[in-house]
């Protein structure tokens, strides 16, 4: 792969007209969201934990209630943990809300949100990106984002045919950021920049006839910008296939379990499940369930309720199959532990079993 990389003073010379263009841009179209009017960096935190793998319009209410149930990090770091996992609900990847838990109790233990990069940069769940943003919108300080908006503005900006996800690629990003930030102005060049690279320089569908930035940019003259940045890496997805058996009783019970550490969903109910190497079949299900019904004398039934349900995790592709088991009255069971269904709104469930119960009705 060749890489494209002006003469340093090529860099500086642009500068000033690529923070300013930008600064220009965002006065004019920049979005009015809720934790840009502030300056508290709990609530930068807590905007940028949520917004980490969830769109804005996805992440808005969830921060709103949030911030309003917990308006400091002391509030926060005083919940239980099952509180603040049913405020996240629907949100997916839980383990940010874990962290945001922990951060908040590092938080209220040293007593303030120190503006430190060092003591930002070591709370549970902040990396680099949110550090800096941390740094910079809430304390002003000169540190530059890198995240996927702003890589890509960068790359197309400065034709950059490195692989991005390179070491090489990495470094010569990193250093590109950091030489263009607006050091008298990090919050609103930082804004500015993952803005336009969200709303203007966008992945498919740039818009480059409106670009304030289309007489400079490389990728444009080259007629490469929908071939940049470059990625090296394809990721592998994985299958799983879950069986899940929503167990009920006439009297309105279910059977919930509690996942464990180690996999996805950590700590998250869900009903019994059958995870296997390809899906089972009904009547592989139906012989499963009786098998272990037969022993113990219970006469049930058993429906398919929804087959092949799928659900995209970043490295993963569920297929769920849901079958409804109706038993006359609560049995013992090691598959988890009876609860009436009128309480299953206080579990955190994951989002695909919300999604399953909405489609059963
Ligand atoms: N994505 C992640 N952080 C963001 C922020 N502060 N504003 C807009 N989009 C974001």
């Amino acid at each position: 792969m060749t890489c494209f990389v002006p003469e340093k003073h090529y860099f500086c010379n642009m500068i000033s007209s690529f923070s300013a263009q930008l600064e220009q841009w965002y006065h004019q179209f920049g979005r009015d969201l809720p934790w840009r009017g502030t300056s508290d960096p709990y609530l930068i935190m807590l905007s940028e934990f949520i917004l980490q793998q969830t769109q804005i319009c996805q992440g808005m209410d969830y921060y709103l209630r949030f911030a309003e149930r917990f308006p400091t990090a002391e509030s926060l770091a005083k919940a239980s943990e099952e509180e603040v996992m049913r405020l996240w609900q629907g949100l997916g990847y839980y383990s940010r809300a874990r962290h945001l838990h922990a951060a908040a109790k590092q938080i209220a233990d040293a007593g303030t949100f120190r503006r430190d990069y060092s003591f930002v940069r070591a709370l549970p769940g902040v990396g680099d990106y949110t550090a800096a943003a941390i740094m910079s919108f809430a304390f002003g300080e000169a540190y530059a984002v890198l995240d996927g908006n702003v890589q890509r503005v960068l790359a197309r900006h400065f034709g950059i045919t490195e692989p991005v996800d390179t070491t090489q690629g990495k470094k010569l990003l990193r250093a590109l950021a950091d030489e263009m930030l607006d050091r008298q102005h990090p919050a609103l060049y930082n804004q500015a920049i993952m803005d336009f690279g969200a709303c203007w320089c966008k992945p498919s569908v740039p818009l480059c006839d409106t670009c304030p930035l289309a007489d400079t940019c490389q990728a444009l003259s080259m007629h490469q910008v929908n071939m940049l940045p470059v990625k090296s890496k394809h990721t592998a997805v994985r299958d799983r296939y879950l069986t899940y058996i929503y167990t009920r009783t006439k009297d309105g019970q279910t059977l919930l379990r509690r996942r464990g550490s180690g996999d996805i969903w950590q700590g998250l109910f869900e009903f019994p499940v059958i995870e296997s190497v390809n899906k089972l079949t009904s009547q592989q299900v139906d012989e499963f369930i009786h098998s272990s019904l037969v022993k113990a004398n219970i006469k049930a039934k058993v429906e398919l309720v929804a087959s092949d349900f799928r659900h995209q995790l970043t490295h993963q592709r569920l297929h769920a199959d849901f079958y409804l088991l109706t038993l006359p009255s609560a049995v013992e069971s090691e598959e988890g532990k009876w609860v009436k269904e009128s309480d299953l709104d206080r579990y955190a469930l994951p989002r695909l079993l919300e999604k399953l119960l909405e489609k059963k009705g």
